[in-house]
């Protein structure tokens, strides 16, 4: 299979598969557990049906959406995503080069491999900044005036992550950063030299959002111990309310689920939440953020914005998303997968799929706008 003949999420994966040593797609493609809330995730849109107008002069369609004082060419974008070198070279420069080119937000992570300044000063598409709240306070602040000073433009602090998912898949590989792999895992490199030499000749394997502040000791720190030994389990709202204070700017959480969190991160100045279980990775058998997004919406839509992400495969998922009231939604494992199979121009082509479908949706419903829908178009089964 080659990349023109993809055409949906399930043929990106297909050809990620054939490129990935095994213990690497398994990373991207895996989750908690017994994976329920992962397949969950997108069987909870299937549950949804769309009801459709016609007759309503579609020739013109606009995708635009403004969240979190970022206007938008499309009412999707790509969620913040870790080592992306690792999958493909090109790795977060390919992601933000893509998303540019569609007019779209992309978020760059703590765990990134690229840095998020190289990447602001390429692109003016809005740039997001995952962060991870670290038990070193003056570390959290040197990490954020650096994102200011950089033209960040909005802060994303991860909040579902508290401590790391049970990723079984991984613990059967030896996936850790770096590679701790045992036999079955080496030899699933091992049959794909093409990956290995790809990698082997690009850029050495860096995070630099993370080296200028912490030792990561040659190596020697693993993403594990990053999570158990530098990042704070203690974190609470009050120091959640510290970070809005001083970051001063667009301030979203990524991974609230509950009403009264929503209620709590509206009362303490963020201007977002993202509804999120992490893509199934974190709290296996967590609710779906499609189907807790009504609350959510009826909740505090009319104080911040609201955003979804998780199991997102489809145009119509986007939509049924928006018209539940989602302001935009954000795609992981959607554009990761033809990052992996073909670099840039596989994110290109996932995204431009994706437009296209929503175009093509949009008009199938009777729809000219975003605004224009509504949970009249949608029916619960
Ligand atoms: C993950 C973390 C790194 O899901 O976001 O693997």
């Amino acid at each position: 299979m080659r990349l023109a003949h993809c055409h949906n999420f399930h043929d990106f994966r297909k050809l990620a598969k054939r490129r990935l040593p095994g213990p690497i797609f398994n990373y991207i493609d895996g989750a908690a557990d017994d994976e329920v809330t992962y397949r969950r995730n997108t069987e909870s849109f299937e549950r949804c049906d769309l009801v459709p107008n016609v007759l309503r002069g579609v020739e013109a369609v606009d995708l635009s959406v403004t969240v979190m004082g970022q206007k938008l060419a499309l009412p999707f974008y790509c969620s913040p995503t870790a080592l992306q070198r690792l999958f493909h070279h090109q790795g977060e420069r390919a992601v933000a080069a893509a998303a540019a080119n569609m007019g779209t937000l992309f978020g760059v992570s703590s765990l990134g491999t690229v840095s998020l300044e190289e990447l602001r000063k390429k692109h003016s598409t809005p740039q997001v900044y995952q962060f991870y709240f670290h038990k070193d306070r003056e570390l959290n602040k040197a990490m954020m005036q650096r994102a200011k000073e950089a033209g960040i433009d909005v802060m994303m602090l991860t909040v579902d992550s508290i401590t790391g998912g049970n990723r079984e898949r991984d613990l059967r590989t030896g996936f850790t950063i770096p590679f701790r792999l045992n036999l079955s895992g080496l030899l699933q490199f091992a049959a794909k030299p093409a990956w290995g030499i790809n990698y082997m000749t690009h850029e050495k394997f860096r995070l630099p959002q993370l080296d200028e502040h912490v030792d990561m000791g040659g190596g020697v720190m693993s993403i594990g111990r990053y999570f158990t030994e530098m990042l704070d389990p203690s974190m609470d709202w009050d120091d959640v309310a510290e970070m809005v204070q001083l970051w001063d700017g667009q301030f979203c959480l990524k991974g609230v689920m509950s009403v009264e969190d929503a209620i709590r991160a509206a009362d303490i100045g963020c201007t977002g939440i993202i509804l999120s279980n992490h893509g199934g990775r974190q709290l296996d058998g967590s609710r779906s953020p499609f189907d807790h997004l009504a609350e959510i919406v009826d909740a505090v839509g009319d104080r911040i914005d609201v955003m979804m992400d998780g199991g997102v495969q489809r145009g119509t998922h986007i939509l049924k998303a928006l018209s539940m009231g989602a302001k935009a939604v954000g795609v992981g494992r959607y554009y990761l997968f033809p990052l992996s199979a073909a670099g840039q121009a596989g994110v290109e082509r996932a995204l431009d799929l994706m437009k296209t479908e929503l175009e093509r949706d949009m008009r199938l419903m009777g729809c000219r706008s975003v605004s224009e829908l509504s949970r009249d178009n949608l029916r619960f089964r």
